[in-house]
C-alpha cells in the first residue's frame, strides 16, 4: 500500500464559520420564501447538515446521487444520475447543495436536468471549488472557499470511499 499522507487544509472550525455566513446570506436572499436544498451524495451529506441548520428559513431537502464513469483522483468527462430526487420542484426554489466544483460537468449535468422539471429558481451552493480546472462554465451563487488544485479529503469528500468522516478539509499527500 502507498503512503498517504494528510495535510489539514481548512480546519473544522474555519468550515463551520464560512457555513453559518454562507447561511445569513442565503437566509437573506431567500427572505419570506422556502428553499428547497438538493444534496449531491454523498460528499454533500456533511454540508447540507450544517447549512440547513443554520438558515432561518423554511427549507425542504432532497439528494440525487450521481457518480462518474471511472475512479481515482480525477473527474471523468461522463456522468449519470444513480438516483433521482424524490420531491417534486416545479414552481420551488431550488438550491444544489455540492461538496465540491472541479470540471463542472457534474453541476452541468444535474441543472440541466433539473430545469427541464420547471423550477421557479435554481442555485448552486458549493463548499469548495478549484478553478483552475473548470472545463463547463458553471455559476456557483454561494462558494465556500476557493481551492487550488490539489486532491482533498474530510468533511464529507473521499478518496476511493475513505477520509469522509474528517472533521477537517486536508489535502491528500503521496
Ligand atoms: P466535477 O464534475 O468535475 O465538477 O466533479 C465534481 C465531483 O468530483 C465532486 O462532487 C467530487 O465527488 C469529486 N471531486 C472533485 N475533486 C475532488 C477532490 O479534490 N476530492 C474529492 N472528490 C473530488
Ligand atoms: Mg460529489
Amino acid at each position: 500500500m502507498s503512503d498517504l499522507k494528510l495535510r489539514v487544509l481548512i480546519p473544522a472550525s474555519e468550515i463551520q464559520q464560512r457555513i453559518e455566513e454562507l447561511a445569513r446570506k442565503i437566509s437573506a436572499d431567500y427572505s419570506g420564501r422556502s428553499v428547497l436544498l438538493i444534496g449531491i451524495l454523498k460528499g454533500a451529506c456533511f454540508f447540507l447538515a450544517d447549512l440547513a441548520r443554520a438558515l432561518t428559513i423554511p427549507a425542504r431537502i432532497d439528494f440525487a446521487g450521481i457518480s462518474s464513469y471511472g475512479q481515482g483522483t480525477v473527474s471523468s468527462n461522463q456522468v449519470k444520475l444513480t438516483k433521482d430526487i424524490e420531491l417534486c420542484i416545479e414552481g420551488m426554489d431550488v438550491l444544489i447543495v455540492e461538496d465540491i466544483v472541479d470540471s463542472g460537468v457534474t453541476l452541468t449535468y444535474l441543472c440541466d436536468l433539473l430545469a427541464k422539471r420547471r423550477p421557479k429558481s435554481i442555485r448552486i451552493a458549493a463548499l469548495l471549488e478549484k478553478p483552475e480546472r473548470r472545463r463547463q462554465p458553471v455559476e456557483i451563487h454561494y462558494l465556500g472557499f476557493q481551492i487550488p488544485n490539489e486532491f482533498v479529503v474530510g468533511f464529507g469528500l473521499d478518496y476511493a470511499e475513505d477520509y469522509r468522516n474528517l472533521r477537517d478539509i486536508c489535502v491528500l499527500e503521496q
